[in-house]
């Protein structure tokens, strides 16, 4: 008798690239009218990395895309996709997964932008896994990476305390699995959008309408309200699809926009607090890069082991949300 496998989407390396300047709620507080203690008291948030001269979200995803590479022991050449999610493209065309292509030296393969906001690296995960299951490719970079400084309202004290830049990225390669769910790789992926929700956090600017870059604009309470319901119900659909529940779980890697959203999505889902990976207090809220750099920190430091079962999950502007299950 012939058993069958199944192809799964592996993490086989990840890597980040934060720019060096740091801002702290401090040098905020010189800004605008904060200070250190609303920012912490009610985002969680430090510090953030804002990027500097010369530094893109380009140039920050080719050398995140790089330092996965590395940790994959895998060379350029080897890569046949490149999925970048970013709201903070290089250009408005052509995309930034293209200019990483090229500063990686690839020349085979497909490489696309993808544009779900902070969802961006959920969302882009779950697309290449597709591919990756199709058979169509077999090693794909998939990058969450922004440079959100570059479109905040540097006035606005209500947004620009919450944001920072940075990229990070993974290698996911097929391989051939048992089929069940003590396979390593991607094991569910659930994706969500309502575009009635656009006026809640928006930028208000596009080539189609203002011929301008524009500004982030957020209703933050409203997104608050929706956040930790659209969260929890996705990673339901994660449980229920793989029949685990928040007791099996290694590490849980939210989008990292607020530590209050964070906990009470934990809290609400029975996810025990020691579980959570948080990097919020140091990253700020990162867009599609926020979850790849928790990612990386948590790998680079041991805690997220080969084997482990690790669910991320994000929400963000659209509304967008989803979550992936993933066998380390
Ligand atoms: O990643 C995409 C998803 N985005 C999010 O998940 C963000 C979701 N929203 C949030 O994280 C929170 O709503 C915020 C952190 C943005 C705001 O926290 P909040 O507890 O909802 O505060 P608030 O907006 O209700 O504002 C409370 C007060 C207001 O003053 P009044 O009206 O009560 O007098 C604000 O004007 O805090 C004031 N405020 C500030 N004070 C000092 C707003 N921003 C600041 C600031 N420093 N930076």
């Amino acid at each position: 008798m012939t058993q069958s496998t199944k192809t799964r989407s592996v993490v086989a390396g990840v890597g980040a690239c934060l720019p060096e300047k740091r801002l702290t709620n401090a040098d905020l507080a010189r800004i605008v009218d904060t200070s250190d203690e609303w920012i912490f008291q009610r985002t969680g948030i430090r510090e953030r990395h804002i990027a500097g001269e010369g530094e893109t979200t380009s140039t920050l995803a080719t050398e995140a895309a790089r330092r996965a590479l590395s940790a994959a022991g895998l060379a350029a050449e080897d890569i046949d996709l490149i999925v970048l999610a970013t709201s903070t493209p290089d250009y408005t065309f052509p995309s930034t997964a293209t200019q990483v292509q090229a500063a990686l030296g690839i020349t085979r393969g497909a490489a696309f932008d993808l544009q779900a906001v902070c969802s961006g690296f959920v969302f882009a995960l779950a697309t290449a896994d597709k591919f990756l299951l199709s058979g169509s490719h077999k090693r794909a970079l998939v990058i969450g990476a922004e440079t959100f400084s570059r479109i905040l309202d540097w006035k606005d004290r209500t947004t620009c305390v919450l944001f920072g830049d940075g990229a990070a990225a993974v290698v996911l390669e097929a391989r051939e699995g048992a089929g069940s769910t003590a396979d390593r790789g991607v094991l569910t992926t659930h994706l969500r959008s309502d575009g009635r929700h656009r006026e809640k956090l928006y930028v208000d600017g596009g080539p189609s309408t203002t011929q301008t870059v524009g500004h982030l604009r957020m209703m933050g309470r409203d997104v608050f309200r929706h956040a930790v319901g659209m969260v929890t119900d996705v990673i339901t659909d994660a449980f229920n699809a793989t029949g685990f529940g928040p007791d099996d779980l290694d590490w849980f890697v939210p989008h990292q926009a607020n530590e209050r959203i964070i906990d009470a999505s934990a809290d609400k889902l029975h996810i025990a607090r020691e579980k959570i990976v948080k990097t919020v207090s140091m990253h700020g809220n990162t867009s599609a890069a926020s979850i790849p750099l928790a990612l990386s920190v948590a790998s680079a430091d041991g805690r997220i082991k080969p084997g482990d079962l690790v669910m991320i999950e994000a929400m963000g502007g659209g509304f967008t949300w989803g979550s992936a299950l993933i066998r380390w």
